[in-house]
């Protein structure tokens, strides 16, 4: 049984009719909207869209299609709940033996996962001078790449795929690992030359790897990190947390950094209460998972504008979860790796001390440009999916007192509509959502498979500035004729990705043409080039076949926009 099924089910099924057997809708507009059955709240803030077959609450970020709705509700396992609307509708599901073969595929993938780890930590001592070399410079002790799992993938193309078929993976599974790559020739190993770290579930099983350059000059990113599979979903685990999850119980705090190294670092110096979320803000999921620990939440991002916003947004999710936050503020420039490094853990714990409340943290912020009010109100609009009253009343009285305004305006606001106006656009902000026209010319081809195709063929990911875009694009075109229902896609991407989407789902299409935004997308592209190609040439004089190649680019900007090109090009 696979995603296909699923996806074929959908069709089948109407997710009002699904979720009306769960809790009451009224009818508002095209959809559909509900008290949100996952957090308590007063005015309803949960939507469902028939159209799209996918449903939203706008207060706890709660979101999915019907299968998972199912799921989330009553609380039980994805296949379970593909069984439970499959009878609800007639459906006929196709074998009926597939819990099992679904149950021996993860184990199997599991078991890949383990021998993998075995294989790169043999690796790593016997033939990863280089490797150890590396991770002396960095100051991370034999002790620490034991306990961590440390290994070194070797620069070969088929060292790993040999290996697991010599401990009798079986082929088939391979591909569905993620730890290989497929070209004419079959597939080969993906990561190469690379210092390897495992990523643990909480229970302590391998499920990913994210895996390092030792050099600058090596190709491809700093990291190349397994893709989703069916053991391992980006932004469902936290990175440490199957070791450190005692002493975050026993200290009842943790301390979540954005890195791999930043949390070894901090484990290292004695801070063992720690984890990484791995170069996003922590995801609900995430944080819900911390909660069987601790609900005291400190956040330590890097001190650049990415990890600005990244710990607003997580504390912000943090304090929905009724949890309390603290963000550290570090240094401009610095993580916690290198802050450490200069100046030691007595600063650090310092700065630990004196760590902000999201409230203070947001008043101090700069560099985003809000203004008081919008930032007071995205706040209110975050107290509002705080379940308890008193917890709630609580961040609403530091809200006044940190914005210097009075308890009674604040409350009187919360119930102005502009409060959600401004959530918006302070989401915006946190997001940097700077590109609204990819996000139109997502939502457009989410509405058309054909435009789908026929945009494929005119531009690829690489048009797009904003990397969640591209990669919401990366996936239409990628399943285009295999998914049927928007609300599959949440089985293939993370859940930031699906986050992403089904906001951009839910906006309202514009009466736009296509064949204008495609045209600004381009242009803007067109744009880029010739002004890194200006550099060029101001640094290194006119060469022939760059002007060639700057002239044909000007002629196709003159071509798409001719009254503009003349006051962009000058
Ligand atoms: N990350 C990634 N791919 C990149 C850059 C970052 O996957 N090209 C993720 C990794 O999980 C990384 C985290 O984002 O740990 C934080 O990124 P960054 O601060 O750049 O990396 P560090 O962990 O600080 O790594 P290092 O100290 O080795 O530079
Ligand atoms: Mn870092």
């Amino acid at each position: 049984m696979d995603i296909k099924v699923v996806d074929d089910l959908l069709s089948q099924v109407n997710i009002v009719n699904v979720i009306e057997r769960y809790i009451p809708l009224t009818k508002a507009g095209s959809n559909y909207k509900a008290l949100c059955p996952f957090h308590d709240e007063k005015t309803p803030s949960f939507s469902v869209s028939e159209k799209l077959q996918i449903f939203k609450c706008f207060g706890c970020d709660a979101k999915g299609n019907a299968v998972s709705f199912v799921r989330d509700y009553e609380k039980i396992s994805f296949w379970e709940a593909v069984r439970k609307v499959a009878d609800m509708a007639g459906y006929i599901l196709p074998e009926s033996n597939y819990d099992k073969q679904k149950k021996s595929k993860f184990d199997l993938i599991y078991q890949a996962y383990k021998l993998a780890k075995d294989y790169f930590a043999k690796n790593l001592n016997e033939y990863g001078d280089q490797a150890q070399k590396y991770l002396d410079e960095r100051g991370i002790t034999k002790e620490i790449r034991e306990k961590f799992g440390f290994g070194y993938a070797m620069n070969s193309y088929g060292g790993l795929s040999n290996y697991l078929l010599k401990h009798d993976i079986k082929p088939e599974i391979l591909p569905e690992t993620g730890l290989f790559g497929s070209n004419e020739r079959g597939i080969y190993d993906l990561f190469r030359d690379r210092l390897m770290i495992p990523i643990h579930s909480s229970s302590g099983k391998v499920v990913a790897f994210g895996g390092r350059k030792l050099d600058e000059s090596q190709p491809g990113g700093k990291y190349i990190n397994s893709p989703t599979t069916v053991i391992y979903t980006k932004g469902r685990e936290l990175f440490g947390l199957n070791v450190t999850k005692y002493d975050i119980s026993k200290r009842d705090h943790v301390l979540v950094s954005e890195g791999y190294l930043d949390m070894l670092r901090l484990y290292e110096q004695g801070f063992i209460n720690t984890v990484a979320s791995l170069g996003t803000a922590l995801t609900s999921e995430q944080i819900s998972l911390l909660g069987r620990y601790t609900q005291n939440v400190y956040i330590m991002y890097d001190g650049d504008e990415a990890g600005i916003r990244a710990a607003l947004k997580g504390a912000a999710e943090v304090t929905r979860h009724g949890f309390q936050c603290r963000i550290v503020a570090l240094p401009l420039g610095e993580d916690p790796d290198s802050y450490l490094l200069n100046n030691g853990k007595e600063a650090l714990q310092k700065l630990i001390d004196n760590a902000m409340t999201l409230q203070e943290y947001f008043k101090e912020e700069k560099i985003l440009g809000l203004s008081t009010n919008k930032k007071v109100n995205f706040l209110i609009d975050v107290a509002r999916d705080i379940a308890g009253d008193i917890d709630r009343s609580l961040f609403l009285k530091g809200v006044s007192e940190t914005f210097e305004v009075s308890y009674p305006a604040i409350i009187s606001r919360s119930k102005n509509k502009i409060i959600f106006q401004d959530y918006n656009v302070t989401l915006d902000y946190l997001n940097s959502n700077k590109y609204p026209e990819e996000r139109l010319l997502l939502k457009l081809m989410m509405e058309d498979k054909e435009l789908v195709e026929k945009i494929g063929e005119d531009i690829d990911a690489s048009w797009f500035f904003e990397a969640e875009y591209r990669e919401i694009f990366e996936v239409l075109i990628e399943h285009n004729g295999k998914l049927n229902q928007v609300s599959s896609y949440q089985m293939v991407v993370s859940p930031e990705v699906w986050a992403r989407m089904s906001e951009i789902m839910l906006m309202k299409t514009p009466q736009v043409e296509i064949e204008k935004i495609v045209r600004d997308v381009k242009l803007r592209k067109y744009r880029q080039d010739l002004a890194a190609m200006d550099k060029i040439i101001q640094a290194k004089g006119q060469q022939s076949e760059l002007f060639e190649k700057y002239e044909e680019l000007k002629k196709k900007v003159r071509e798409l926009d001719p009254r503009g090109a003349q006051k962009l090009l000058y």
